[in-house]
């Protein structure tokens, strides 16, 4: 009896450290996501850091359909086929291409996830740009007003977390365009419990030198921050250039795809629209793929999806756990094989 008691005790007080505290505040730990892998690591813990450091892919086309015992057994990626199915419907156009959903819901992942770096306390993906702390008025956030509204709705249908959803459908979004990677996702991330802090998104104005010493102080090499920009394959502009002849100009020539063709249509043009130009170039990507720190692996790009993928998949990973506490990364769960098939050849 003594000796069950004694078993039992210490379990208890560990079970109940585990569960966080709802008053707790979610504070992220300061450091680059390297210094939080180290030691002896849980499995995902482990997977993570290969992913990282390139000895495993960051795309996993491992698709299976939910299983049977979903009904009986609430396995851990149960809620996330669902998720995936409405997603399906939200962020596929009429023509089988990725539509204006997908785009704002890819560009939602990158801020949310963005508000931070490793000096940040908080902030991060966390699902601060989701809740209710004001961050959709922000004048950088223009424009994700809808899909804010609409990733609200289908979170609160399948009641998962704020953080958790807003990752989960930039990879979707991006696995949703013909020819995107299946970037491997994990969820289990807690929810903020305040804004992000500001002034860590890009500035599309901003000198190539500022950007990059931007997402470096973020984790993310040159090498990185040209293949993350390529997300701009899907875009559209807005707001950088209000004209009526310029609002809504796609970044690409193929924007419903997720291709290659945005590294051309950006070396090929100016900066800007001209009246007979297909594409905006926004400045921000002009200026970096003329960098010397960016222009290789810039044309290295050009004309090769396979190696723009890995290293889009491989940096996106990296992007969508910024600021998870280290506890937290040894918790989480992978449910990429909840995402639906990729299409890697189109039409
Ligand atoms: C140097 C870094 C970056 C800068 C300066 C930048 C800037 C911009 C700007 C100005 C727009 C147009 C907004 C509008 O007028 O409507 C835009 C759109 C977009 N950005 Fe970026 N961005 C950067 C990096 C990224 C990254 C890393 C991602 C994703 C991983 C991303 C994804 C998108 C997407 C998908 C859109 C289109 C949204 C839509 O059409 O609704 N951007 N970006």
């Amino acid at each position: 009896m003594l000796h069950r008691a004694k078993l039992v005790l210490p379990l208890l007080t560990l079970s109940i450290l585990a569960v966080a505290n709802p008053l707790e505040q979610r504070e992220a730990a300061p450091g680059i996501l390297e210094d939080l892998l180290k030691g002896v690591l849980s499995p995902i813990a482990q997977l993570i850091k290969d992913v990282l450091a390139g000895a495993k892919s960051a795309i996993d086309d491992e698709k299976s359909n939910k299983p049977w015992s979903c009904r009986l057994l609430k396995t851990q990626c149960c809620v996330w086929w669902d998720v995936s199915a409405d997603l399906t419907g939200l962020f596929t156009g009429s023509d089988g291409e990725c539509n204006d959903n997908a785009r704002a819901a890819v560009r939602m992942g990158f801020h949310d996830a963005g508000s931070w770096d490793q000096s940040s306390t908080h902030g991060g993906a966390d699902g601060s740009l989701l809740m209710d702390f004001g961050e959709q008025d922000r004048k950088e956030n223009n424009g994700l007003q809808t899909i804010r509204e609409v990733l609200r709705g289908v979170r609160s249908k399948h009641k998962v977390g704020y953080a958790d959803i807003v990752q989960y459908a930039h990879n979707h979004a991006t696995i949703t365009c013909p020819k995107g990677p299946r970037v491997r996702t994990f969820v289990g991330r807690s929810d903020a419990t305040q804004a992000a802090p500001t002034g860590l998104l890009p500035d599309v104005h901003d000198s190539a030198d500022n950007l990059i010493a931007l997402f470096a102080r973020k984790g993310f090499t040159p090498h990185d921050l040209a293949a993350l920009v390529g997300a701009h394959a899907t875009a559209r502009q807005r707001f950088v250039d209000t004209s009526p002849a310029a609002v809504n100009k796609p970044l690409d020539t193929t924007i419903g795809v997720w291709d290659v063709e945005f590294y051309n249509d950006t070396l090929n043009n100016p900066a800007g629209a001209t009246a007979d130009q297909a594409v905006f170039v926004l400045p921000s990507d002009k200026v970096l793929s003329v960098h010397p720190k960016v222009k290789d692996e810039w044309h290295m790009f050009v004309g090769d999806q396979q190696h723009w993928n890995e290293d889009y998949a491989k940096a996106y990973v990296r992007m969508s756990l910024l600021g998870v506490p280290k506890k937290e990364l040894w918790g989480l769960r992978d449910c990429t094989r909840t995402l639906p098939a990729s299409r890697k050849t189109y039409p």
